[in-house]
Protein backbone atom coordinates (compact mmCIF):
# COMPACT_ATOMS: atom_id res chain seq x y z
CA UNK A 1 0.00 0.00 0.00
CA UNK A 2 0.90 3.42 -0.92
CA UNK A 3 2.71 5.38 2.06
CA UNK A 4 -0.06 7.95 3.76
CA UNK A 5 -2.93 6.20 2.00
CA UNK A 6 -5.92 5.77 4.23
CA UNK A 7 -7.58 2.36 3.86
CA UNK A 8 -11.26 3.91 4.80
CA UNK A 9 -10.49 6.89 3.37
CA UNK A 10 -12.61 7.53 -0.17
CA UNK A 11 -15.14 4.80 0.83
CA UNK A 12 -15.89 6.74 4.24
CA UNK A 13 -17.43 9.40 2.25
CA UNK A 14 -20.39 7.11 0.96
CA UNK A 15 -21.96 5.40 4.36
CA UNK A 16 -22.97 8.88 5.17
CA UNK A 17 -26.89 8.75 4.45
CA UNK A 18 -28.30 10.75 0.93
CA UNK A 19 -24.65 11.63 0.21
CA UNK A 20 -24.97 11.48 -3.87
CA UNK A 21 -22.77 7.96 -4.06
CA UNK A 22 -20.18 9.13 -7.65
CA UNK A 23 -17.09 7.34 -7.48
CA UNK A 24 -14.63 9.61 -5.63
CA UNK A 25 -12.67 12.52 -7.03
CA UNK A 26 -9.50 11.32 -8.12
CA UNK A 27 -6.74 12.56 -10.15
CA UNK A 28 -6.73 11.38 -14.28
CA UNK A 29 -4.39 8.54 -13.64
CA UNK A 30 -6.85 6.80 -11.32
CA UNK A 31 -9.92 7.78 -13.34
CA UNK A 32 -11.91 5.63 -16.10
CA UNK A 33 -13.18 6.80 -19.40
CA UNK A 34 -16.73 6.98 -19.77
CA UNK A 35 -17.51 5.35 -22.90
CA UNK A 36 -19.88 2.49 -22.41
CA UNK A 37 -23.62 3.19 -23.89
CA UNK A 38 -26.54 0.63 -22.66
CA UNK A 39 -26.08 -1.93 -25.62
CA UNK A 40 -22.41 -2.32 -24.85
CA UNK A 41 -24.08 -3.22 -21.25
CA UNK A 42 -26.57 -5.41 -22.42
CA UNK A 43 -24.10 -6.88 -24.73
CA UNK A 44 -21.64 -7.60 -21.98
CA UNK A 45 -23.82 -8.92 -19.52
CA UNK A 46 -25.01 -11.77 -22.19
CA UNK A 47 -21.40 -12.26 -23.33
CA UNK A 48 -20.51 -13.26 -19.84
CA UNK A 49 -23.55 -15.36 -19.02
CA UNK A 50 -23.67 -17.42 -22.51
CA UNK A 51 -21.03 -19.56 -22.39
CA UNK A 52 -19.64 -22.96 -21.20
CA UNK A 53 -22.36 -23.63 -19.04
CA UNK A 54 -25.30 -23.77 -21.39
CA UNK A 55 -23.03 -25.34 -24.34
CA UNK A 56 -21.69 -28.27 -22.05
CA UNK A 57 -23.13 -27.61 -18.24
CA UNK A 58 -26.58 -28.80 -20.11
CA UNK A 59 -25.57 -31.81 -20.25
CA UNK A 60 -24.57 -32.70 -16.85
CA UNK A 61 -27.73 -31.49 -15.60
CA UNK A 62 -29.24 -33.56 -17.90
CA UNK A 63 -27.54 -36.55 -16.68
CA UNK A 64 -28.31 -35.49 -12.74
CA UNK A 65 -32.20 -34.39 -13.29
CA UNK A 66 -32.97 -36.58 -16.64
CA UNK A 67 -35.59 -34.05 -18.26
CA UNK A 68 -35.89 -32.35 -15.12
CA UNK A 69 -33.60 -30.44 -15.63
CA UNK A 70 -35.57 -28.24 -17.00
CA UNK A 71 -36.71 -26.95 -13.47
CA UNK A 72 -33.04 -27.01 -12.59
CA UNK A 73 -32.83 -24.41 -15.24
CA UNK A 74 -36.11 -22.55 -14.26
CA UNK A 75 -34.91 -22.33 -10.08
CA UNK A 76 -31.10 -20.99 -11.03
CA UNK A 77 -32.88 -18.84 -13.52
CA UNK A 78 -35.40 -17.65 -9.65
CA UNK A 79 -32.29 -16.81 -7.62
CA UNK A 80 -30.35 -15.28 -10.65
CA UNK A 81 -33.32 -13.12 -11.26
CA UNK A 82 -33.51 -12.21 -7.72
CA UNK A 83 -30.06 -11.44 -7.25
CA UNK A 84 -30.11 -9.48 -10.78
CA UNK A 85 -32.84 -7.07 -9.17
CA UNK A 86 -30.10 -6.43 -6.18
CA UNK A 87 -27.45 -5.99 -8.36
CA UNK A 88 -29.60 -3.41 -10.68
CA UNK A 89 -30.77 -1.34 -7.97
CA UNK A 90 -27.77 -0.94 -6.02
CA UNK A 91 -25.40 -0.56 -9.39
CA UNK A 92 -27.60 2.55 -10.29
CA UNK A 93 -27.40 3.79 -6.51
CA UNK A 94 -23.92 3.22 -6.38
CA UNK A 95 -21.91 3.43 -9.71
CA UNK A 96 -18.92 2.78 -8.96
CA UNK A 97 -16.60 -0.23 -10.32
CA UNK A 98 -16.19 -2.22 -7.22
CA UNK A 99 -19.59 -3.99 -7.45
CA UNK A 100 -20.87 -6.45 -4.59
CA UNK A 101 -16.76 -5.22 -2.72
CA UNK A 102 -18.08 -1.51 -3.16
CA UNK A 103 -21.92 -2.34 -1.52
CA UNK A 104 -20.93 -4.67 1.11
CA UNK A 105 -18.98 -1.79 1.87
CA UNK A 106 -21.38 0.68 1.93
CA UNK A 107 -23.89 -1.45 3.72
CA UNK A 108 -22.15 -4.29 5.44
CA UNK A 109 -18.76 -2.65 6.60
CA UNK A 110 -15.14 -2.77 5.63
CA UNK A 111 -14.09 -5.97 6.80
CA UNK A 112 -17.24 -8.00 4.93
CA UNK A 113 -16.58 -6.41 2.22
CA UNK A 114 -12.85 -7.15 1.88
CA UNK A 115 -15.22 -10.77 2.57
CA UNK A 116 -16.77 -10.38 -0.51
CA UNK A 117 -14.18 -8.40 -2.53
CA UNK A 118 -11.81 -11.78 -1.61
CA UNK A 119 -14.51 -13.92 -2.76
CA UNK A 120 -14.99 -11.85 -5.88
CA UNK A 121 -11.64 -13.07 -7.04
CA UNK A 122 -12.86 -16.87 -7.11
CA UNK A 123 -15.84 -16.01 -9.33
CA UNK A 124 -13.95 -13.52 -11.42
CA UNK A 125 -11.03 -15.32 -11.69
CA UNK A 126 -11.63 -18.43 -11.31
CA UNK A 127 -14.58 -18.43 -14.25
CA UNK A 128 -12.03 -16.73 -16.67
CA UNK A 129 -9.77 -20.13 -15.96
CA UNK A 130 -12.10 -22.22 -16.26
CA UNK A 131 -13.68 -20.96 -19.79
CA UNK A 132 -10.10 -20.94 -20.87
CA UNK A 133 -9.92 -24.38 -20.41
CA UNK A 134 -13.17 -25.17 -21.65
CA UNK A 135 -12.97 -23.54 -25.01
CA UNK A 136 -9.00 -25.01 -24.87
CA UNK A 137 -10.92 -28.64 -24.98
CA UNK A 138 -13.65 -27.27 -27.93
CA UNK A 139 -10.61 -25.74 -29.50
CA UNK A 140 -8.41 -29.11 -29.67
CA UNK A 141 -11.28 -30.60 -30.91
CA UNK A 142 -11.36 -27.71 -33.58
CA UNK A 143 -8.14 -28.32 -34.64
CA UNK A 144 -8.23 -31.50 -34.77
CA UNK A 145 -11.07 -31.64 -37.01
CA UNK A 146 -8.90 -29.54 -39.62
CA UNK A 147 -6.18 -32.56 -39.76
CA UNK A 148 -3.95 -30.10 -36.59
CA UNK A 149 -3.76 -32.41 -33.48
CA UNK A 150 -2.29 -30.35 -30.60
CA UNK A 151 -0.42 -33.10 -28.17
CA UNK A 152 -2.41 -33.97 -25.48
CA UNK A 153 0.78 -32.83 -23.15
CA UNK A 154 0.34 -29.57 -24.35
CA UNK A 155 -3.10 -29.07 -24.09
CA UNK A 156 -4.21 -29.86 -20.51
CA UNK A 157 -2.82 -30.14 -16.90
CA UNK A 158 -1.67 -32.62 -15.18
CA UNK A 159 -4.78 -33.86 -13.44
CA UNK A 160 -5.98 -34.97 -17.46
CA UNK A 161 -2.60 -36.48 -17.80
CA UNK A 162 -1.03 -33.43 -19.44
CA UNK A 163 1.54 -30.91 -18.84
CA UNK A 164 0.18 -27.51 -19.30
CA UNK A 165 -2.52 -26.07 -21.06
CA UNK A 166 -1.61 -23.86 -23.96
CA UNK A 167 -4.25 -22.97 -25.72
CA UNK A 168 -5.86 -22.14 -22.68
CA UNK A 169 -2.91 -19.48 -21.67
CA UNK A 170 -3.14 -18.28 -25.37
CA UNK A 171 -6.66 -17.47 -25.27
CA UNK A 172 -6.12 -15.31 -21.88
CA UNK A 173 -3.18 -13.54 -23.01
CA UNK A 174 -5.34 -12.59 -26.73
CA UNK A 175 -8.34 -11.18 -24.11
CA UNK A 176 -6.03 -9.14 -22.03
CA UNK A 177 -4.06 -7.84 -25.35
CA UNK A 178 -7.91 -6.89 -26.25
CA UNK A 179 -8.82 -5.34 -23.23
CA UNK A 180 -5.60 -3.43 -22.89
CA UNK A 181 -6.26 -1.72 -27.03
CA UNK A 182 -9.12 0.12 -25.12
CA UNK A 183 -12.41 -0.19 -23.68
CA UNK A 184 -14.66 0.85 -26.32
CA UNK A 185 -12.67 -0.93 -28.54
CA UNK A 186 -12.91 -4.21 -25.98
CA UNK A 187 -17.11 -3.71 -26.31
CA UNK A 188 -17.03 -3.12 -29.90
CA UNK A 189 -15.32 -6.53 -30.60
CA UNK A 190 -17.37 -8.19 -28.17
CA UNK A 191 -20.83 -7.11 -29.15
CA UNK A 192 -20.04 -8.53 -32.33
CA UNK A 193 -18.85 -12.10 -31.00
CA UNK A 194 -22.56 -11.77 -28.79
CA UNK A 195 -24.36 -11.35 -32.10
CA UNK A 196 -22.39 -15.14 -33.64
CA UNK A 197 -23.21 -17.33 -30.08
CA UNK A 198 -26.79 -16.05 -30.23
CA UNK A 199 -26.95 -16.52 -34.09
CA UNK A 200 -25.02 -20.32 -33.36
CA UNK A 201 -28.00 -20.59 -30.57
CA UNK A 202 -30.67 -19.32 -32.30
CA UNK A 203 -29.93 -21.83 -35.51
CA UNK A 204 -30.20 -24.82 -32.68
CA UNK A 205 -33.56 -24.16 -31.77
CA UNK A 206 -34.53 -23.86 -35.25
CA UNK A 207 -33.35 -27.12 -36.22
CA UNK A 208 -33.95 -28.84 -33.23
CA UNK A 209 -37.15 -27.72 -32.49
CA UNK A 210 -39.30 -29.52 -35.38
CA UNK A 211 -37.85 -32.64 -33.73
CA UNK A 212 -39.51 -32.06 -30.50
CA UNK A 213 -41.71 -34.76 -29.17
CA UNK A 214 -43.32 -34.31 -25.49
CA UNK A 215 -42.47 -38.45 -24.84
CA UNK A 216 -38.86 -37.09 -24.51
CA UNK A 217 -40.29 -35.71 -21.22
CA UNK A 218 -41.17 -39.31 -19.37
CA UNK A 219 -40.37 -39.66 -16.95
CA UNK A 220 -40.06 -36.48 -15.84
CA UNK A 221 -37.63 -37.06 -12.69
CA UNK A 222 -35.62 -40.28 -12.86
CA UNK A 223 -33.87 -39.14 -9.96
CA UNK A 224 -36.59 -36.91 -8.20
CA UNK A 225 -36.71 -33.01 -7.11
CA UNK A 226 -34.75 -32.98 -3.83
CA UNK A 227 -31.31 -33.10 -3.84
CA UNK A 228 -29.65 -36.72 -3.01
CA UNK A 229 -26.36 -38.86 -2.90
CA UNK A 230 -26.85 -41.80 -4.82
CA UNK A 231 -24.72 -45.25 -4.04
CA UNK A 232 -22.10 -44.03 -6.34
CA UNK A 233 -21.33 -40.89 -4.12
CA UNK A 234 -22.69 -38.28 -6.90
CA UNK A 235 -25.08 -36.03 -5.43
CA UNK A 236 -28.71 -36.15 -8.17
CA UNK A 237 -31.96 -34.52 -8.43
CA UNK A 238 -33.22 -31.39 -9.60
CA UNK A 239 -31.80 -29.23 -6.72
CA UNK A 240 -28.42 -30.80 -7.33
CA UNK A 241 -28.58 -29.93 -11.03
CA UNK A 242 -29.58 -26.56 -10.10
CA UNK A 243 -26.41 -25.43 -8.08
CA UNK A 244 -24.27 -26.98 -11.06
CA UNK A 245 -26.15 -25.01 -13.55
CA UNK A 246 -26.26 -21.52 -11.72
CA UNK A 247 -22.96 -21.19 -13.19
CA UNK A 248 -24.35 -20.76 -16.32
CA UNK A 249 -26.50 -17.87 -15.28
CA UNK A 250 -24.06 -15.33 -13.41
CA UNK A 251 -22.12 -12.69 -15.23
CA UNK A 252 -24.94 -10.18 -15.50
CA UNK A 253 -23.15 -9.09 -12.53
CA UNK A 254 -20.00 -7.70 -13.96
CA UNK A 255 -21.76 -5.03 -15.98
CA UNK A 256 -22.00 -3.83 -12.57
CA UNK A 257 -18.41 -3.74 -12.65
CA UNK A 258 -18.51 -1.53 -15.32
CA UNK A 259 -20.06 1.42 -13.63
CA UNK A 260 -17.70 4.16 -13.76
CA UNK A 261 -17.45 3.62 -17.74
CA UNK A 262 -20.84 3.99 -18.34
CA UNK A 263 -22.04 7.50 -19.78
CA UNK A 264 -25.45 7.00 -18.16
CA UNK A 265 -24.83 4.72 -15.24
CA UNK A 266 -28.28 5.18 -13.29
CA UNK A 267 -29.94 4.53 -16.31
CA UNK A 268 -27.41 2.05 -18.13
CA UNK A 269 -26.16 -0.45 -15.26
CA UNK A 270 -30.56 -1.14 -14.79
CA UNK A 271 -30.64 -1.87 -18.90
CA UNK A 272 -27.61 -3.62 -18.76
CA UNK A 273 -28.24 -6.00 -15.87
CA UNK A 274 -32.18 -6.59 -16.11
CA UNK A 275 -31.96 -6.55 -19.75
CA UNK A 276 -28.88 -9.16 -20.12
CA UNK A 277 -30.65 -11.54 -17.32
CA UNK A 278 -34.19 -11.98 -19.11
CA UNK A 279 -32.75 -12.92 -22.60
CA UNK A 280 -30.91 -15.45 -21.48
CA UNK A 281 -33.10 -17.31 -19.02
CA UNK A 282 -35.21 -17.15 -21.86
CA UNK A 283 -32.81 -18.08 -24.40
CA UNK A 284 -31.81 -20.93 -22.04
CA UNK A 285 -34.94 -22.55 -21.24
CA UNK A 286 -35.73 -22.60 -25.09
CA UNK A 287 -31.87 -23.93 -25.79
CA UNK A 288 -32.72 -26.60 -22.89
CA UNK A 289 -36.52 -27.70 -24.19
CA UNK A 290 -35.57 -27.80 -27.36
CA UNK A 291 -32.91 -30.06 -26.76
CA UNK A 292 -34.28 -32.61 -23.99
CA UNK A 293 -37.53 -32.45 -26.83
CA UNK A 294 -35.75 -33.55 -29.72
CA UNK A 295 -33.31 -36.19 -28.31
CA UNK A 296 -33.96 -38.37 -25.14
CA UNK A 297 -31.75 -36.65 -22.58
CA UNK A 298 -29.47 -40.32 -22.15
CA UNK A 299 -28.28 -39.76 -25.15
CA UNK A 300 -26.46 -36.68 -24.91
CA UNK A 301 -26.00 -35.95 -21.25
CA UNK A 302 -22.57 -37.56 -20.75
CA UNK A 303 -20.72 -35.76 -23.89
CA UNK A 304 -18.47 -32.61 -23.22
CA UNK A 305 -20.28 -30.87 -26.35
CA UNK A 306 -23.97 -31.36 -25.74
CA UNK A 307 -25.52 -29.12 -28.15
CA UNK A 308 -23.47 -29.98 -30.83
CA UNK A 309 -24.03 -33.80 -30.37
CA UNK A 310 -27.55 -33.21 -30.66
CA UNK A 311 -27.23 -31.55 -33.85
CA UNK A 312 -25.48 -34.20 -35.12
CA UNK A 313 -28.23 -37.00 -34.23
CA UNK A 314 -30.83 -35.44 -35.87
CA UNK A 315 -28.38 -35.70 -38.83
CA UNK A 316 -27.29 -31.82 -39.43
CA UNK A 317 -23.36 -32.78 -39.27
CA UNK A 318 -22.86 -29.31 -41.29
CA UNK A 319 -24.64 -27.22 -38.84
CA UNK A 320 -23.05 -29.32 -35.89
CA UNK A 321 -19.27 -28.10 -37.01
CA UNK A 322 -20.86 -24.59 -37.75
CA UNK A 323 -21.63 -24.39 -34.30
CA UNK A 324 -18.88 -26.03 -32.74
CA UNK A 325 -16.88 -23.35 -34.61
CA UNK A 326 -18.90 -20.01 -33.62
CA UNK A 327 -18.56 -21.73 -29.89
CA UNK A 328 -14.63 -21.45 -30.50
CA UNK A 329 -14.84 -17.86 -31.67
CA UNK A 330 -17.45 -16.93 -29.49
CA UNK A 331 -16.64 -18.22 -26.35
CA UNK A 332 -13.53 -16.08 -24.87
CA UNK A 333 -16.43 -13.28 -24.76
CA UNK A 334 -16.65 -15.06 -21.24
CA UNK A 335 -13.29 -14.63 -20.29
CA UNK A 336 -13.60 -10.60 -21.79
CA UNK A 337 -16.20 -9.86 -19.65
CA UNK A 338 -15.10 -11.60 -16.23
CA UNK A 339 -11.08 -10.31 -16.93
CA UNK A 340 -12.56 -6.96 -16.86
CA UNK A 341 -14.65 -7.17 -14.37
CA UNK A 342 -12.20 -8.36 -12.34
CA UNK A 343 -9.37 -5.84 -13.66
CA UNK A 344 -12.31 -3.26 -12.49
CA UNK A 345 -12.80 -4.83 -8.83
CA UNK A 346 -8.78 -4.87 -8.36
CA UNK A 347 -8.93 -1.36 -9.61
CA UNK A 348 -11.47 -0.26 -6.75
CA UNK A 349 -10.01 -2.06 -4.47
CA UNK A 350 -6.30 -0.49 -4.79
CA UNK A 351 -8.26 2.97 -4.86
CA UNK A 352 -9.61 2.44 -1.41
CA UNK A 353 -5.66 1.40 -0.35
CA UNK A 354 -6.76 -2.41 0.31
CA UNK A 355 -4.00 -3.01 -2.38
CA UNK A 356 -0.96 -1.81 -3.75
CA UNK A 357 -2.10 1.95 -5.51
CA UNK A 358 0.09 1.35 -8.35
CA UNK A 359 -2.22 -1.36 -9.40
CA UNK A 360 -4.95 1.65 -9.95
CA UNK A 361 -3.01 3.44 -12.14
CA UNK A 362 -5.00 4.43 -15.36
CA UNK A 363 -3.47 4.57 -18.90
CA UNK A 364 -3.74 8.31 -20.30
CA UNK A 365 -4.35 7.37 -23.85
CA UNK A 366 -6.39 4.18 -23.56
CA UNK A 367 -8.70 4.93 -20.30
CA UNK A 368 -7.31 1.20 -19.26
CA UNK A 369 -5.96 0.41 -16.14
CA UNK A 370 -2.72 -1.68 -17.30
CA UNK A 371 -0.61 -3.13 -13.95
CA UNK A 372 -4.31 -4.82 -12.91
CA UNK A 373 -4.80 -6.30 -16.12
CA UNK A 374 -1.61 -7.36 -16.98
CA UNK A 375 -1.06 -9.09 -13.22
CA UNK A 376 -4.42 -10.33 -13.58
CA UNK A 377 -3.95 -11.99 -16.52
CA UNK A 378 -0.60 -13.79 -15.43
CA UNK A 379 -2.60 -15.50 -12.17
CA UNK A 380 -5.84 -15.90 -14.18
CA UNK A 381 -3.45 -17.99 -16.91
CA UNK A 382 -1.33 -19.90 -14.39
CA UNK A 383 -4.79 -21.26 -12.57
CA UNK A 384 -6.27 -22.20 -16.24
CA UNK A 385 -2.67 -23.94 -17.29
CA UNK A 386 -2.20 -26.54 -14.55
CA UNK A 387 -5.77 -27.12 -12.31
CA UNK A 388 -8.91 -28.87 -13.36
CA UNK A 389 -12.08 -27.75 -14.98
CA UNK A 390 -14.52 -28.96 -12.82
CA UNK A 391 -12.79 -28.16 -9.42
CA UNK A 392 -12.44 -24.74 -10.68
CA UNK A 393 -15.90 -24.13 -11.75
CA UNK A 394 -17.43 -25.39 -8.40
CA UNK A 395 -14.88 -22.86 -6.71
CA UNK A 396 -16.17 -20.27 -8.90
CA UNK A 397 -19.86 -20.71 -7.95
CA UNK A 398 -18.85 -20.74 -4.59
CA UNK A 399 -17.33 -17.28 -4.88
CA UNK A 400 -20.60 -16.34 -6.70
CA UNK A 401 -22.77 -17.34 -4.46
CA UNK A 402 -21.44 -15.22 -1.62
CA UNK A 403 -21.47 -12.02 -3.64
CA UNK A 404 -24.62 -12.93 -3.93
CA UNK A 405 -26.07 -12.96 -0.58
CA UNK A 406 -23.61 -10.60 0.11
CA UNK A 407 -26.38 -8.05 -2.32
CA UNK A 408 -29.12 -9.64 -1.09
CA UNK A 409 -28.17 -8.61 2.33
CA UNK A 410 -27.03 -4.90 1.12
CA UNK A 411 -30.50 -4.48 -0.59
CA UNK A 412 -32.28 -4.91 2.60
CA UNK A 413 -30.19 -3.30 4.69
CA UNK A 414 -29.98 -0.66 2.83
CA UNK A 415 -33.94 -0.17 2.04
CA UNK A 416 -34.16 -0.50 5.93
CA UNK A 417 -31.29 2.43 7.53
CA UNK A 418 -31.49 4.55 4.31
CA UNK A 419 -35.58 4.48 2.76
CA UNK A 420 -35.10 7.52 1.32
CA UNK A 421 -31.69 7.51 -0.78
CA UNK A 422 -32.08 8.29 -4.31
CA UNK A 423 -32.68 5.13 -5.95
CA UNK A 424 -32.74 5.22 -9.84
CA UNK A 425 -33.60 1.91 -9.84
CA UNK A 426 -35.86 0.18 -7.43
CA UNK A 427 -36.18 -3.60 -7.43
CA UNK A 428 -40.11 -4.51 -7.34
CA UNK A 429 -41.11 -6.09 -3.96
CA UNK A 430 -37.45 -5.94 -2.39
CA UNK A 431 -37.86 -7.76 0.31
CA UNK A 432 -38.67 -11.12 -1.40
CA UNK A 433 -36.23 -10.00 -3.87
CA UNK A 434 -33.72 -9.85 -1.05
CA UNK A 435 -34.64 -12.64 1.00
CA UNK A 436 -34.94 -14.97 -2.37
CA UNK A 437 -31.23 -14.28 -2.94
CA UNK A 438 -29.87 -15.19 0.26
CA UNK A 439 -31.73 -18.16 1.09
CA UNK A 440 -31.59 -19.17 -2.53
CA UNK A 441 -27.85 -18.58 -2.38
CA UNK A 442 -26.91 -20.34 1.01
CA UNK A 443 -28.99 -23.19 -0.42
CA UNK A 444 -27.25 -24.20 -3.51
CA UNK A 445 -23.67 -23.30 -1.54
CA UNK A 446 -24.84 -25.97 0.20
CA UNK A 447 -25.43 -28.10 -2.06
CA UNK A 448 -21.72 -27.81 -3.47
CA UNK A 449 -19.80 -30.69 -3.18
CA UNK A 450 -17.73 -30.86 0.89
CA UNK A 451 -14.38 -30.37 -0.84
CA UNK A 452 -15.24 -27.22 -2.49
CA UNK A 453 -17.25 -25.70 0.15
CA UNK A 454 -13.78 -26.24 1.94
CA UNK A 455 -11.07 -24.90 -0.21
CA UNK A 456 -13.67 -22.00 0.00
CA UNK A 457 -13.05 -21.08 3.56
CA UNK A 458 -9.71 -21.59 3.45
CA UNK A 459 -9.60 -19.32 0.85
CA UNK A 460 -11.40 -17.08 2.98
CA UNK A 461 -8.81 -18.07 6.02
CA UNK A 462 -6.17 -16.94 3.83
CA UNK A 463 -7.99 -13.85 2.80
CA UNK A 464 -8.67 -12.72 6.62
CA UNK A 465 -5.32 -12.84 7.39
CA UNK A 466 -3.86 -10.81 4.38
CA UNK A 467 -6.56 -8.01 5.80
CA UNK A 468 -5.34 -8.24 8.92
CA UNK A 469 -1.92 -7.52 7.53
CA UNK A 470 -2.92 -4.70 5.45
CA UNK A 471 -5.23 -3.10 8.42
CA UNK A 472 -2.26 -2.74 10.57
CA UNK A 473 0.14 -0.92 7.71
CA UNK A 474 -2.81 1.20 7.54
CA UNK A 475 -2.76 2.43 10.90
CA UNK A 476 0.81 2.76 11.53
CA UNK A 477 0.94 5.19 7.87
CA UNK A 478 -1.86 6.96 9.90
CA UNK A 479 -0.23 7.30 12.56
CA UNK A 480 2.64 7.94 10.87
CA UNK A 481 0.96 10.74 9.22
CA UNK A 482 -0.63 12.22 12.30
CA UNK A 483 2.63 12.31 14.13
N1 LIG B 1 -22.24 -17.98 -17.22
C1 LIG B 1 -20.91 -18.14 -17.69
C2 LIG B 1 -20.76 -19.39 -18.50
O1 LIG B 1 -21.69 -20.16 -18.59
C3 LIG B 1 -19.95 -18.15 -16.53
O2 LIG B 1 -19.72 -19.61 -19.08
Amino acid sequence: MADGQKTSGVLASLRGPFKAIEPPQTDATHKLHRTLSWHHLVALGVGAIVGTGILTLTGVGASLAGPGVLLSFLIAGVVCAAAALGYAELAAMIPQSGSAYTYSYVALGETIAWIVGWSLILEYSVVCSTVAVGWSGYFAGFMSGLGLDIPHALANGPDAGGIINLPAIGVIAMVAGLLLVGTRESATLNAILVALKIAALLLFVTIAAPHFDAANFHPFLPHGFASHVDPDGTKRGVLAAASIIFFAFYGFDAVSTAAEEAKNPARDMTIGIVGSMVSCVIIYVVVAACAIGAVPVDRFAASPEPLALVLRLLGSTTAATVFGAAAVVALPTVILAFLFGQTRIFFVMARDGLFPASLGRVDARSGVPVAVTCVTAVIVAAIAAFLPWSEIAALANAGTLCAFVAVGAAILVLRRREPGRPRPFRAPLASIVGAVAIIGCLYLFWNLPLATQLRFFGWNAIGLVVYLVVRRRARKNEAALQA
